[in-house]
């Protein structure tokens, strides 16, 4: 079985969010299942300096762009193959910046859909699936209905089946109607049954309405989005897909994400003994952050700065947190907006809220590895990767039960002895703190504490069976 993983990121080249982690580690893992996995993804400026020599492979390609003709080249490590165009990848960023998106994404990602279908001819890599994943990659399986496999046009394609994952829905890929014309897709197709959406173009759409299969990072988010709070006015289309739609839980990779051999904390831990060694990674963690009192309950939030997070339900509650003699420490990267108000707290708070503003994934670590408990009260999550790698890093978590935190952190019963983590629900800045003074006083009584981190680390996020639910849907489809 031959799948092309058509990603717009991918760890461990290009990352902004937990996309990039689960198509990198799904392609790993599938190919451990015997199947032969092509990832495609944009040549961007990030993977140019990660990549130091990518195999130049001498194969170029041009695609028609509202009348333009704009050349494309095939670079390669290992098995993922990069599309080269410096005008559409090299920037700093690969979507957008904190103050908004490129305008010319539909060029980019025009060009990208078309690109996947000339890579695999340039290389001779027929597939039986490309899995596609988000709006970026929305249009390949309309194309390939429309342009490849249509009619025996492509005898190449002739076969080729399409699966979507759709990581989030808040995140469409709507553009003005005139980017229909640049997609090269007939005019008949803007209609409420086709790509039309409000009177504007949507990518995700076109993914929806043109994949043989939808898969989305989770069960639970797999029945939110067919209702309208959750699927931003996709819920009917997605309706209509009926059984065509699985919710697929991720998994982390322990190859990345383990606190027994991680070289980025100063001292590994497991789950028969890790008192000392979270010991050790707080105590360098509370002094990175400076803060003043290294032995106060150290509470954390990792993420995408954006309203799905919900980072301003902590900053909200942040003057009663610190009051508590807790230490409060972000790592984020995102909108503008919250950027600042996290500065700002962190200048009212010096030595107990230390913000730092980025993207780091090593200090990323050691902040899973360091802190008491993590925080993620998204608003909505269709998966979540923090709150898995802070369970397996025994840093339970106060969470938002909602998508994939429902099917991966289970509540703590104070008697029962049972439970990962704590759960509320409702999206304000009281529920939240009352969740997480659930989660301090159980931090006090030290005996509980080491057993609720004990069945933290304990809880298995390994890819094998996700992977295996992926392989069958492939079976499933493929040679129809
Ligand atoms: P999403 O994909 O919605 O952003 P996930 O929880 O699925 O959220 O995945 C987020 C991933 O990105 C995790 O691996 C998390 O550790 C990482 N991450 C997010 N923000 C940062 C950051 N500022 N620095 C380092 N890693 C980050
Ligand atoms: C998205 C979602 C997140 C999910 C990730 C990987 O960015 O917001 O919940 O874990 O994709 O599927």
């Amino acid at each position: 079985m031959n799948v092309i993983m058509a990603a717009p990121e991918a760890f461990p080249y290009a990352k902004t969010g937990g996309l990039a982690d689960m198509a990198g580690t799904l392609a790993k893992e599938l190919s451990r299942l015997k199947i032969k996995v092509l990832l495609i993804m944009p040549f961007y400026r990030a993977v140019k300096e990660r990549v130091k020599n990518p195999e130049n492979l001498g194969k170029s390609f041009i695609v028609e762009i509202g009348g333009e003709r704009i050349a494309g080249h095939l670079y390669r490590d290992g098995n993922t193959v990069f599309i080269g165009c410096d005008r559409f990848y090299d920037r700093p960023e690969l979507y957008g910046t904190p103050s908004g998106d490129y305008p010319d994404n539909p060029h980019r990602f025009i060009f990208f859909a078309r690109a996947v279908f000339e890579a695999a001819r340039l290389l001779d890599f027929k597939p039986d699936v490309i899995h596609c994943h988000d709006w970026q990659t929305g249009l390949v399986p309309l194309f390939l209905k429309a342009f490849y496999s249509r009619n025996g046009s492509f005898p190449f394609f002739a076969k080729t089946k399409s699966v979507l994952t759709i990581h989030n829905m808040g995140y469409q890929g709507i553009f003005s109607r005139d980017v229909l014309a640049l997609t090269g897709l007939p005019a008949d197709m803007f209609t409420p049954e086709g790509i039309e959406f409000y009177g504007k173009v949507n990518f995700l759409k076109a993914g929806i309405i043109g994949a043989d299969m939808i898969t989305t990072v989770s069960p639970t988010y797999a029945g939110q989005i067919q209702e309208e709070e959750y699927g931003f006015g996709l819920e009917g289309v997605l309706r209509k897909k009926g059984g065509a739609l699985r919710g697929i839980l991720n998994g982390i990779d322990y190859s990345v994400w383990d606190p027994g051999r991680d070289g980025h904390i100063p001292e590994t831990f497991n789950r028969k003994s890790f008192v000392e060694g979270k010991a050790a990674c707080k105590k360098e963690l509370a002094s990175e952050c400076g803060f003043k009192d290294h032995d106060a309950p150290l509470v954390s939030f990792v993420g995408r700065l954006s309203y799905q997070k919900g980072v301003d339900l902590i900053s909200a509650a942040a003057g009663d947190i610190v009051s508590e003699g807790v230490n409060l420490l972000f790592l984020g990267k995102g909108d503008s907006l919250y950027q600042e108000e996290l500065k700002e707290l962190a200048g009212r708070h010096v030595g107990r809220v230390y913000a730092r503003i980025g993207y780091e994934e090593d200090f990323a670590h050691l902040v899973y590895a360091g802190s008491d408990i993590f925080l993620m009260p998204s608003r909505y999550e269709p998966c979540g990767l923090g709150q898995m790698i802070a369970l397996r890093y025994g840093t339970p978590p106060v969470a938002a039960d909602t998508g994939g935190i429902t099917d991966t952190v289970r509540n703590y019963l104070p008697l029962s002895g049972k439970g990962t983590g704590f759960l509320y629900t409702g999206d304000d800045p009281r529920s939240f703190r009352q969740a997480l003074w659930y989660a301090l006083c159980a931090y006090k009584r030290a005996d509980c504490w080491k057993g609720l981190v004990k069945r933290a680390m304990a809880e298995d996020f390994s890819w094998k069976k996700s992977a295996s639910l992926y392989k069958d849907l492939y079976d499933g489809i493929a040679g129809l």
